[in-house]
């Protein structure tokens, strides 16, 4: 048994502290915001937060977020009025959408380290997750907007 606080409720899961965060969020919680994409830690599309900082779900065993407080794109507002999903919608940032909660959780993370952030700062935290629609631009953008 492995407790945690998800979104802020608490939660005990029976899987085995192996299994990847990201399944017991998806299969075990049914969160479905937070997306798979490489399984290896190289794509962001996974990307949830874990006491606050950007974590790799898929490469982050149950075990590991033992007592912590974990938050999906769910919990980042619970009226989904965050700073970056209000600017998310408002420039139409996503393409297909996949990798967007992923990037979202991200950039979120990084407003909190960089309140007013230049373009290389964007550039260098933002550099590890992909986005196969290119949408680069558009999230640079959003992540200023929301920041001002
Ligand atoms: Fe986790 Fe790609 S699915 S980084």
């Amino acid at each position: 048994m492995t407790s945690f606080r998800i979104n802020g409720r608490p939660v005990t899961v029976d899987d085995d502290e192996q299994t990847p965060l990201l399944w017991v969020i998806r299969d075990e919680i049914g969160l479905k915001g937070t997306k798979f994409g490489c399984g290896i830690g190289m794509c962001g599309a996974c990307t949830v937060h874990v006491g606050g900082r950007p974590t790799r779900s898929c490469v982050t065993s149950l075990g590991a977020v033992s007592g912590a407080d974990v938050t999906t794109i769910e919990g980042l507002d619970p009226q989904g009025q965050h700073p970056l999903q209000r600017v998310w919608i408002e420039l139409q940032v996503p393409q297909c959408g996949y990798c967007q909660s992923g990037q979202i959780m991200q950039a979120a993370a990084m407003l909190r380290d960089f309140p007013s952030p230049t373009d290389a700062d964007i550039d260098a935290v933002m550099t590890g997750n992909l986005c196969r629609c290119m949408t680069y631009a558009r999230i640079r953008d959003a992540i200023k907007q929301a920041a001002r």
